[in-house]
């Protein structure tokens, strides 16, 4: 098999300089502005490579705008009030959450600007040409980073977007700790994984990882906490929330979690570099714990199936469902399932909410239920 262009040009890089980290290495292969994954792809969908709840089920999106619309009226409705999404894939979850809060809040999506945070020129494309169709009109901008989105009080909405972000992995050898790295195979041509011994300090690991037994690997992602420390200043200083959903654990613990999929198959990690996504687990403890450092309330983690159960998701769905054909019923219903449902994407993925600290409680995260 012929290497991808992306795959030579990372191993003629590890000639040259050496190794590189599987943070750098997973920056590369979904970011590369020629060759990158997301620079050159389309991934979502049935044809593409995997899907994501707004592709599922338009309930997904529509709960979030519902969500966005009543931590609104609780900032105290200013207008006009930034709808940030970071990452927005094909544009989905906007569009949806953008029809629901047309229907039910109307002085909400009123007030709205659209903010797309979207590295990919391809994907923008797509997200302007999805927003166009359904809410022609809307005030939409894009910004390569949130810190480039324009300031004031803000809905920020993260879905399958930290899982994207760069992490490092580290194992506890025989010798101490080594980081991972990506480097050329004992065939002197395909890309391996080799453990390198840190040189100075060991990578700053939480109390719980530091004492992890010897073959544990753990993985850090500095690039996530930088963007959740972001959002968590973002909200405390301007007004608003956010909402975090993506896949992992509710606590910090070893694992290698580092996964790739092309066409809905699992694949080596090294596998076509640029044709095949890269993810990560989200730790969710420790991202709470970096909101919480940088002033924002933090709510959660949630199971998905959870908060949307107390978001109405059923409900939605049994009036979605009135008046179709059975086929097309029993298609709604399956999609709310595999959102909700523990054995499908009800629990892995989970939901964390971050908030100026003056707010009410965002819907859903009330211990009450
Ligand atoms: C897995 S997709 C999720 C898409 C969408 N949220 C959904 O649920 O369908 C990740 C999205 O994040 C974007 N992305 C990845 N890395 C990014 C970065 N560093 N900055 C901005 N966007 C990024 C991708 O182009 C893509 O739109």
């Amino acid at each position: 098999v012929t290497p991808t262009p992306l795959a030579r040009r990372i191993a003629e890089r590890i000639r040259r300089e050496g190794p590189i980290s599987v943070a750098d290495y997973m920056a590369l292969a979904l970011g590369d502005p020629e060759h990158g994954y997301y620079t050159t792809r389309e991934p979502f969908g049935a044809a593409g490579d995997f899907v994501t709840a707004p592709e599922i089920s338009q309930v997904f999106g529509e709960l979030i705008g519902l969500w966005c619309g009543v931590v609104w009226q609780g900032m105290g409705a200013p207008a006009p009030v930034a709808l940030i999404e970071l990452g927005p894939g094909r544009g989905t979850l906007m569009a949806d959450a953008m029809s629901a809060a047309g229907k039910v809040l109307p002085a909400f999506a009123a007030a709205v600007a659209l903010v797309c945070v979207e590295t990919s020129s391809r994907l923008r494309r797509r997200q302007a040409a999805t927003l166009a169709a359904r809410h022609p009109g809307a005030r939409v901008t894009w910004h390569e980073d949130l810190a480039a989105a324009p300031g004031g009080p803000a809905l920020i909405v993260a879905n399958e977007f930290l899982d994207a972000l760069p992490v490092h992995q580290y194992v506890r050898s025989v010798a101490g700790w080594c980081e991972r790295r990506v480097g050329i195979g004992t065939d002197g041509e395909g890309l391996a994984l080799i453990d390198v011994p840190i040189d100075g300090a060991p990578p700053a690991l939480p109390a719980r990882l530091a004492t992890s037994p010897q073959g544990s690997i753990v993985e850090l992602a500095p690039a996530r906490l930088a963007v959740v420390r972001e959002i968590a200043r973002r909200v405390v200083r301007d007004g608003g929330a956010a909402l975090i959903i993506d896949y992992g654990p509710f606590a910090s613990g070893a694992g290698d979690s580092l996964q790739a999929v092309r066409r809905h198959r699992f694949q080596d990690v090294l596998d076509r570099p640029g044709e095949t996504d890269l993810t990560s687990h989200v730790d969710f403890e420790a991202i709470a714990d970096a909101a919480a450092a940088a002033g924002a309330a933090v709510f959660g983690p949630l199971p998905q199936g959870t908060l949307l159960r107390r978001l109405g998701a059923e409900q939605r769905l049994a009036t979605l469902s009135r008046g179709r054909a059975p086929g097309a019923a029993a298609e709604l219903a399956a999609g709310v399932r595999r959102l909700i449902d523990p054995k499908a994407m009800g629990l892995l993925f989970k939901a964390l909410a971050l908030a100026h600290p003056a707010l009410p409680t965002p819907p859903g995260f009330d211990p009450a239920g």
